[in-house]
């Protein structure tokens, strides 16, 4: 079947809004929103209609600065903050601290060099992982904006898990069913660069410990699909090597080709959103000790019945905020 017969890669009207199919289960190229000033609440709930619907929404050429992607992500629900990773040295190179810094420069600018802490953290984003499922909170979307883009590479690779959920056999989707996963954002670190962090500092440990999720959720359809990422550690009750088995089992599936799309970013001001609960995502090589990528990322908290997973322990027991450190104008 060619995209020319497929139905389903036609363009479906939201609301005020053109959403044009780039695969045909998933992810559209949106039109119909002027970021020049604030967007309606009206066109807010068009968006959100599109990126429950597509998973992936993208916006060319916006021409946002941080202000109004901060202001606009502000629209679509409670935004994360970035966490502290380095405890009193901690510097945010944004005024907002609601923005990660998923680039690869510093905070002046300057590229990464290859070899240090950050460039191996960067390391772990080239696997397939979902954004924040390591926090007992969840999020539900994330809205990346290119400020820099490199010539070639670095595209935004994603899968469509529910959809690649809804094709498994009967007697596989009750199995998975009653599963509970941990995550940890420094398991997926381990994986990526096991030397690096073989031995997270405190700070590290203390801002992101692990978190419990059920593996089969409910999607913003009312299907199902599945809750997975490279951060999964264990299926609770698990041995590891069982655990991870099964796991990567999973990532493997839900990536094959015929589920999964690569994105490229043409330009400066090019926003991304993805959904989470029901995608998931990864980084792809560029030159990237000769190149800048520079991109920013809001993540809105889930709001829904499953955002606090199955938490091992009472919520308020838990130390998921970063520490309180204050952070510093200038490096140490
Ligand atoms: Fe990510």
């Amino acid at each position: 079947m060619t995209a020319s017969t497929d139905a389903r890669m036609e363009p479906v009207k939201i609301g005020s809004l053109t959403c044009t199919p780039l695969h045909p289960t998933f992810a559209a190229e949106v039109t119909g929103i002027d970021f020049s000033k604030p967007v309606s609440d009206e066109q807010i709930k068009d968006v959100i209609a599109a990126q429950e619907r597509f998973g992936v929404t993208v916006y060319r050429n916006t021409a946002l600065d941080d202000k109004r992607h901060v202001e606009f992500s502000r629209q679509l629900g409670e935004l994360e903050h970035v966490p502290k990773f380095s405890g009193p040295k901690t510097v945010l190179r944004f005024a907002y601290t609601e923005l990660f810094d998923a680039g690869n420069t510093d905070i002046n600018g300057n590229i990464v060099q290859k070899g240090t802490r950050r460039w191996w953290y960067n390391k772990g984003n080239a696997l397939w992982h979902t954004d924040s499922s390591f926090n007992q909170h969840r999020s539900k979307f994330s809205a990346l904006l290119a400020h820099a883009v490199p010539k070639e590479g670095g595209n935004t690779n994603f899968a469509d898990v529910r959809h690649a959920f809804r094709d498994m056999p009967e007697e596989k989707k009750a199995e998975l069913r009653p599963l509970v996963l941990e995550h940890n954002l420094w398991h997926s670190r381990r994986v990526a660069a096991p030397d690096e962090y073989q031995a997270p500092t405190e700070y590290e440990l203390a801002a992101k410990p692990p978190a419990r999720h059920k593996l089969v959720q409910t999607a913003p359809d009312g299907g199902e699909t599945l809750f997975i990422a490279a951060h999964a550690e264990y299926v609770v009750g698990w041995s590891k090597e069982d655990s991870q088995k099964l796991i990567w089992d999973l990532i493997n599936y839900c990536t094959q080709p015929k589920y999964t799309l690569s994105l490229q970013w043409h330009q400066p001001g090019d926003l991304v959103i993805w959904d989470n609960r029901q995608t998931m995502h990864t980084a792809t090589p560029f030159s990237d000790q000769m190149e800048v990528r520079d991109m920013r990322r809001t993540t809105v908290f889930d709001d829904g019945p499953f955002a606090w997973g199955v938490p091992e322990k009472p919520i308020d027991q838990i130390h998921e905020k970063p520490i309180d450190v204050p952070a510093v104008a200038v490096p140490a």
